[in-house]
């Protein structure tokens, strides 16, 4: 099977990301041959506001599920209500759909209101048990990657209390790969023996600290690149459930 792999869309009611999400989708719906499912990996919204999951309803309309977990710009209750149609609350987004065969385990690893991330110990619990359930090959997704990844915009904001994720991953060997967001860039990692692959950003990509521009500070735009086309990964899925993962930009 392939799976689409879309993250930080930002969606901000601009048309500058509206215009790069649209293409993006427009791009899947042209494949040669329908993709079975697309995971988008946070910060789906700019700042969280219905209108912005308004539009990322409409925007994120696929043939194939489309399954997805907040990130830091996200808003709980509005993500809740405007893109799941689920009543509001403020507890975690925790999601597990099953498709062709593979479960996939869509984790909140937001601390609302804070930049950092975190699962909660109701969130590991609910892993453990979605985990526990079958014995199928499983993908786990959050938005916030549990290890350093070499860019220092995010280092700081990354993933902690990772020990306690990696003794569930560690209980569930059917876990094949872990997706994740958050750094604006394509990076293929690995935690706890796990490949951990993080999509590129749709809106904008982050520079490496040996890149230029990597040192503006925030007054300067900060040491994003928005000329980048918007990017996604591609994931097959073996039979014997290892991943391959194809990176992709799409004009826009
Ligand atoms: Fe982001």
């Amino acid at each position: 099977m392939i799976i689409a792999h879309l993250s930080d869309l930002h969606l901000d009611e601009g048309r500058r990301a509206e215009d790069r999400v649209a293409a993006v989708m427009a791009w899947l719906g042209g494949l040669a041959r329908p993709i079975d499912a697309v995971v988008v990996t946070g910060d789906i919204a700019d700042h969280g506001a219905a209108s912005e999951y308004a539009r990322a309803a409409e925007l994120l309309k696929h043939p194939a599920p489309v399954l997805v977990c907040p990130g830091n710009h996200d808003v709980r209750a509005e993500f809740r209500t405007g893109l799941l149609g689920l009543p509001a609350s403020d507890d975690p987004i925790d999601l597990a759909q099953e498709v062709g065969g593979v479960l996939f385990a869509m984790c909140d690893s937001t601390i609302p209101g804070r930049g950092a991330g975190f699962l909660a110990d109701e969130t590991l619990d609910w892993l453990d048990g979605v985990l526990s359930g079958g014995e199928g090959p499983a993908v786990v997704a959050f938005h916030h990657p549990p290890v350093e990844v070499g860019v220092p915009l995010v280092d700081g904001i990354r993933q902690s209390g990772e020990e306690r994720l990696a003794a569930v991953l560690g209980r569930h060997p059917r876990v094949k790969a872990l997706l994740a967001g958050h750094v604006h860039t394509g990076a293929s990692t690995t935690f706890a023996g796990i490949p951990l692959r993080i999509a590129p950003g749709v809106v904008s990509q982050s520079l490496l600290p040996v890149e230029p521009g990597s040192e503006r500070g925030w007054d300067e735009g900060g040491p994003l690149d928005y000329e980048r086309p918007p990017a996604l990964l591609l994931h097959v899925i073996h039979d014997d459930g290892r991943v391959t993962s194809h990176h992709r930009t799409v004009s826009c």
